[in-house]
């Protein structure tokens, strides 16, 4: 039922009580009378530990809208003999975008409406730019091709994104007993830019783009986007990939409308190693698609764009 650190906890805020308590029922009947109180603040204080605690739990494990936590947890780096480029993918974009500050929609970020046709992409499907950000085939896109404008900042994960992640969450909660919460959902351009320059210092540029976003090229800055952790489970790493809540997730993210988006081995394709925790919503229909029975297919496969800086060469 609950988990070992919270075990831990009660443990430890238990200790004075029961020794008030042991040394209560062992002393001699006269006395008892002068530990009553000390064992009824000890008691009392016990409760208020744990209430303090389970508040803390609580907040903690319910962090999918807070904005910008920080994706500080270490990606180690994964060797994949895969050259970038060699599958490259031909698409016409000839339209520069329009960024036009504060016209944003974010409730209809997932049903956008009106915007140019700027293009197709290789598999022949529209691409739109509706105030500064791009659709394809009516679903929104940030990669290393595709960028989102510096001022796009909807606060928080989408709405309709939250309440599907809720409903994931508790069902591998209620299916199996897993406890996941959205670790890093929405990102605002300029944290992303301080964690991608943090990851620059620590690993050098070609190191972090190979894993983290430059600023206003993270899908984390749409608000559709989210690293899923467990607890007691490595969080925001490749230590996330074996385990049981990894496959549950990769098994059935599908159900709720959501796409491992950064593919394992298909680094080519999404520009990104492969991250088993990271989870992008885009509705049950294409997620279907996409999940592919469990042989998951890569957005910019499956509508065949790009995902390379400088592609977009609008
Ligand atoms: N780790 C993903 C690619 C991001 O930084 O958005
Ligand atoms: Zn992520």
């Amino acid at each position: 039922m609950f988990d070992k650190i919270t075990l831990i906890y009660i443990a430890i805020s238990a200790i004075i009580p029961i020794l008030y308590l042991i040394r209560f029922v062992t002393y001699k009947t006269k006395k008892k009378k002068q530990y009553v109180r000390a064992l009824a603040i000890s008691f009392l204080m016990f409760f208020i530990l744990l209430f303090l605690g389970f508040a803390f739990k609580l907040v903690y494990e319910n962090t999918l809208n807070k904005d910008d936590k920080k994706d500080n947890k270490t990606t180690t780096t994964e060797v994949t003999t895969t050259k970038e480029n060699t599958t490259k993918v031909t698409e016409t974009t000839t339209t520069k975008k329009t960024t036009k500050a504060s016209s944003y929609n974010y409730d209809k970020i997932l049903t956008p409406t009106g915007g140019e046709v700027i293009g197709k992409t290789s598999k022949g499907y529209e691409i739109k730019n509706v105030d500064g950000i791009y659709y394809i085939d009516g679903y929104l896109v940030a990669n290393k091709t595709y960028d989102l404008p510096e001022t796009y900042n909807p606060g928080s994960l989408n709405a309709t994104v939250k309440a599907a992640a809720d409903k994931m969450f508790a069902a591998a909660k209620s299916e199996k007993g897993y406890n996941m919460w959205a670790q890093s959902g929405f990102r605002s351009y300029n944290t992303q830019k301080s964690i991608y320059n943090n990851y620059v210092n620590r690993d050098g540029k070609a190191a972090a783009d190979r894993y983290s976003a430059r600023p206003g090229y993270s899908e984390h800055q749409t608000g559709l986007a989210f690293d899923v952790c467990a607890t007691n489970k490595p969080c925001i790493t490749n230590g996330f990939d074996n385990t049981d809540e990894a496959k549950w997730l990769s098994e059935n993210a599908y159900k709720y409308g959501f796409i491992l988006r950064y593919v394992k081995g298909k680094e080519n394709e999404t520009g990104y190693m492969y991250e088993s925790w990271h989870f992008r919503y885009v509705g049950t229909e294409l997620a279907e698609k996409l999940y592919n029975n469990g042989d998951w297919i890569s957005m910019e496969t499956y509508f065949g764009f790009t995902s390379e800086y400088g592609a977009n060469k609008a």
